[in-house]
């Protein structure tokens, strides 16, 4: 479907009309004048709860906005995507990573494949090797069982393992230490070989391609650092791979009996769901692995079968739409007020960026608006101690997502209500602020004079009427996580669909990957270079100078 600009249509047009008259709206008013709207805007879905009042729009905002979504194909777009159309235009692929948590035995043929059949076939094999493994069965070649797994992949390959293993440290094997090994840097799988043991240790290779320059680098270090330490053949107890491409799996020297495969329709950034999730399911146990993906599936439900009013990742992108276009907030803050969702803002960084980071249409024509916002954050309450400064006083509105859990999994008293208060605290100083008439108040009570308090009330002032949402679960659980994950994905995929662009392709990535491997050959050449310009010749020879030395 041929989508016109997105300025140019009628439903933008009223929203932009009606963005103008709502520029000096306060927040605190809205919420004095309107006793419903708390209740009127939070959902509930899937185990998670997302309270989006906070943000400067209305009742009115919400209809235009949906109405906005109705008339780009927000509904029409998401059937197609559960349906398996191939909705990667550039890429000609359909977009299953939905496909890969849906319940046994349901009917999805794609191609002429039984995709549902296929998915379930690849978790009966996860679950045998998982169980194996975590139960001792699974032995290195001394006959030891394993005690360390190191993932070694990068971008969707890594992030979505990482942050969920990290995510659900409560309910991980307490044998099993888990390592992640992702950047070309030697540092960093340094730093793991370090540590663990080639008697005990299994490494996975998690590659889609199983061509990513970094991984195979770092494949073939972990490769001759474990046949310094044992024998070819022991390589199969210790060595397993999760590709899409069995030839590049063999050619490297692991057995297909040892890969665990997924398919082109599942995205990178989309795959913590597929086999690249072995290390979450070795982490926490196939039954763990298992309530994740029921999590997710509640949220896949929700969002197809809720109208799209009352639908919370329709919501979610809706608001940061409004916040990007109307508020001109060029970033969006994630703050989880969980410490075991410290890795969740770099995971969304590659979800949302990588997806939404784009400049032309589908069809190839220039976006007339601006797109996905820099998405970037840091735990709570630690993040107030670094830049939320910045938030509260700086010159550029900033919207935050602020992600809680209102049980903790931990039993240290104390603890979680101070956590929780912090974290609600922040949502209404965003929003209320501080008037000069408050600060006057305040620091004439501290028995200042006239004077001292003129000079304080520019500083003391807080703006206020800074947006953010609020998502809620009851404890981060497995479930919870899963639905948390899914719910990002779908509205990045809404927000896509607004600004009609391609989401699901990245080739913004390829440009640097040859430039880097014509660099690396220079690096260790005997001329050198000149068809650079002349910064990256003159930092090409600096770095070989310092290595000659
Ligand atoms: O370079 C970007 C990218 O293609 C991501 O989209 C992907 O998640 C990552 O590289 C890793 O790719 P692979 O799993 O094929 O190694």
């Amino acid at each position: 479907m041929r989508l016109p600009a997105l300025t140019s249509t009628a439903a933008y047009q009223a929203l932009a009309t009606h963005a103008h008259d709502a520029r000096d709206w306060q927040m605190r008013q809205l919420f004095q004048k309107d006793a419903g709207r708390f209740p009127r805007m939070t959902v509930d879905a899937a185990g998670l709860f997302l309270d989006y009042s906070k943000n400067r729009a209305d009742a009115e905002t919400m209809q235009l906005l949906v109405h906005l979504a109705r008339t780009r194909g927000v509904a029409e777009q998401r059937d197609a995507m559960f349906a398996g159309e191939k909705i990667n235009v550039t890429e000609r692929r359909s977009v299953l990573h939905t496909a890969l948590r849906m319940p046994r035995g349901k009917e999805l043929k794609v191609d002429g494949q039984d995709v549902n059949a296929d998915v379930h076939a690849v978790l009966d094999r996860i679950k045998v090797f998982t169980d194996k493994v975590r139960n001792g069965g699974w032995l290195g070649h001394t006959g030891k069982p394993i005690t360390d797994v190191v993932n070694i992949g990068i971008g969707g390959s890594d992030l979505g393992p990482k942050m969920a293993v990290l995510a659900l440290r409560s309910f991980c094997h307490p044998r099993l230490k888990m390592h992640f090994v992702s950047n070309v840097d030697g540092h960093d799988m340094d730093a793991v070989l370090g540590q663990v043991n080639p008697e005990t240790t299994l490494f996975i290779v998690a590659s889609k391609t199983f061509t990513t320059a970094e991984t195979m680098l770092n494949a073939q270090t972990a490769r001759s650092w474990f046949l310094g330490r044992a024998r070819e053949a022991d390589l199969p107890r210790h060595f397993v791979a999760v590709s899409t491409n069995t030839d590049a799996v063999r050619s490297f020297g692991i057995d297909p009996e040892n890969m665990f495969p997924f398919w082109d329709w599942v995205g990178g950034r989309y795959s913590v769901w597929s086999a690249i999730g072995l290390s979450v399911a070795l982490a926490v146990g196939f039954g763990y692995f298992q309530a994740m993906l029921e999590g997710a599936h509640a949220m896949d439900e929700h969002f197809r079968e809720a109208p799209l009013e009352a639908n919370m990742p329709v919501l979610l992108a809706l608001v940061g739409f409004w916040n990007r276009e109307f508020l001109g907030a060029s970033s969006l803050s994630i703050a989880p007020y969980h410490q075991d969702l410290s890795r969740f803002p770099a995971y969304l960084q590659q979800l949302d960026m990588e997806s939404n980071g784009k400049r032309v249409t589908k069809t190839g024509q220039p976006v007339d608006t601006a797109t996905c916002p820099v998405v970037w954050g840091e735990c709570g309450t630690n993040a107030q101690h670094a830049y939320f400064q910045l938030l509260h006083q700086g010159t550029d509105p900033t919207p935050i997502d602020f992600i809680a859990a209102l049980r903790a999994t931990h039993d240290l008293p104390g603890h979680h209500d101070a956590l929780l208060a912090n974290c609600f605290a922040q949502s209404e100083a965003f929003m209320k602020g501080k008037t000069e008439e408050e600060v006057r108040a305040e620091l004439k009570g501290a028995g200042l004079s006239a004077a001292e308090i003129e000079e304080m009330v520019p500083h003391k002032t807080f703006p206020g009427n800074r947006p953010s949402n609020m998502i809620l679960m009851d404890q981060l659980t497995p479930a919870t996580l899963g639905a948390l994950i899914a719910l990002y994905e779908h509205k990045t995929f809404v927000q896509g669909v607004i600004w009609n662009i391609a989401s699901f392709d990245q080739w913004g990535v390829e440009l640097g990957k040859v430039l880097a491997k014509k660099i690396q050959s220079e690096l260790v050449g005997k001329v050198d270079p000149e068809s650079h310009d002349s910064s990256t010749n003159g930092l090409i020879v600096m770095a070989k100078a310092a290595q000659i030395e």
